[in-house]
């Protein structure tokens, strides 16, 4: 079967996490992802937390499929002509340097166009253009300058990074987004252009909702369903809001059976108002179904911590998958917090192909976050990270050179 991205050609100039996370899922649609890595090290991930020695990381491996590997010298003068030569037949060229690497290199975004005008030029950087835009930047910095960790934990506490890659992969989706349409408008225009996808802009777009409570504190001085309301006090700024939903039906994570030996028995319980009556069945609360101070949303969001302790009496009760199992049988929104074991040993992930088991020739079998986007007409495959220059001869076939000049340039050092 055909997939989506069949014949498009990637320069896959990235390395870590947010630039490898947006060439896979390029990958997994079916385009051709040539990694380029530096001779003799590759990207450092390949290398970082391993758990076997001299075994690439699962670190790289999850992050990596589907692509293919070449090693060059970008900074020696022969090993820039073939990079030259790849500009030349790739369609897409995706970075992740620190700032002004690209250009120190001598591939400008001038020289990159001379060498190839359809070539889209994508770009992950810590900052756009601005105070910072110098930085280098990894995972929590962006989630700290992009608004997620002032706006996430308790109203006690500091403020908290969350276990979500949403700076480096949260990025990576951005910049995949980018990616394709910028291919699709080339259609029109036959230009290629730059796609830049700056982590502390995509993580703010992932907070979007947090702009929107500061906009609203602002105006009223007050967000009823905070857990600051009724008792605390609001400051200038979003505060912390714990486990609240964040939307306009109240939730809370509750204790369920076994949470003092379980870390993760537990439930995220969502007080949707048109299921009010059944929750209050569910609970053995039924009064409060007509009760003037719990009827309506408006008159329970002063007695929210009240509410919650109650029905926490319940859950307790329960397991979190009996609770699931209950409440789902009432239409009551809820969720199990699950563990990354019990994740890993979903039958139904595994069944769908978002988590995969893959074989590697060095470290064997390991688990793997499929392609979280299904596509009905471009199955994804999910085939094993490539090894450090594995494909380098292939690739420099390829691109027109015979086995003797590959040689040469392996000799000097360009590859
Ligand atoms: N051959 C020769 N040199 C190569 C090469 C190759 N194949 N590939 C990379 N290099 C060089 C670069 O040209 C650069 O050299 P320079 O500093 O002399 O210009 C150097 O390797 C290292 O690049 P850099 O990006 O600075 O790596 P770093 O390990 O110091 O920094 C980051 C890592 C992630 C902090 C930085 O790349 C960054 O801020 N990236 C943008 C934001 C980002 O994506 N962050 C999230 C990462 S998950």
């Amino acid at each position: 079967m055909s997939k989506a991205l069949d014949g498009v050609r990637i320069l896959d100039f990235t390395h870590v996490q947010s630039g490898p996370t947006c060439t896979q899922l390029l990958a997994w649609f079916g385009a051709d992802v040539v990694k380029v890595e530096r001779a003799g090290a590759g990207d450092i991930t390949r290398e970082q937390l391993r758990d076997i020695p001299d075994v690439d990381s699962l670190y790289f491996t999850m992050l990596n499929h589907n692509k293919r590997s070449v090693t060059i010298d970008t900074k020696n003068p022969e090993g820039k002509q073939v990079l030259e030569a790849l500009i030349q037949k790739c369609d897409v060229l995706v970075e992740n340097f620190a700032p002004g690497a690209l250009d120190r290199m001598g591939f400008t975004w001038e020289r990159i166009q001379e060498l190839n005008p359809r070539m889209i030029v994508a770009s992950v950087k810590g900052f756009g253009p601005g105070p910072y835009e110098d930085c280098k930047v990894y995972e929590n910095v962006a989630q700290c300058a992009g608004g997620a960790a002032s706006t996430t934990g308790f109203d006690d506490g500091p403020p908290v990074v969350t276990g979500a890659q949403i700076g480096d992969s949260g990025t990576g989706l951005h910049l995949a987004l980018g990616i394709v349409t910028a291919l699709y408008q080339r259609t029109h225009t036959g230009r290629g252009q730059r796609v830049l996808a700056a982590m502390q802009d995509g993580v703010l777009n992932l907070c979007r909702v947090k702009l929107r409570d500061q906009q609203r504190l602002e105006r009223t001085g007050v967000m009823k369903e905070y857990p600051q309301y009724p008792n605390g006090e609001f400051g200038e700024a979003v505060p912390r809001a714990g486990n609240a939903s964040g939307g306009g039906q109240p939730g809370w994570i509750l204790k369920c059976k076994g949470w003092e030996t379980d870390p993760n028995a537990y439930i995220y319980f969502i007080t949707q108002a048109p299921v009010w009556a059944k929750i209050c069945n569910v609970i053995g609360k039924e009064e409060w179904a007509t009760d003037p101070d719990y009827a309506t949303p408006a008159a329970r969001l002063p007695h929210l911590k009240d509410i919650f302790a109650e029905i926490e009496r319940w859950t307790m009760t329960k397991t979190k998958f009996e609770a699931m199992q209950i409440l789902n049988k009432y239409d009551i929104p809820c969720g199990p917090i699950l563990s990354m074991k019990e994740i890993a040993e979903e039958p139904s992930l595994r069944k769908t192909g978002t988590i995969v088991e893959v074989d590697h020739p060095t470290r064997g079998k390991y688990l793997t976050v499929g392609n979280p986007i299904k596509l009905s007409d471009s199955p994804t495959e999910v085939t094993r990270s490539p090894l450090l220059g594995e494909h380098t001869d292939e690739v420099m076939a390829e691109l027109g050179y015979s086995p003797e000049q590959i040689s040469a340039l392996r000799t000097a050092g360009a590859i």
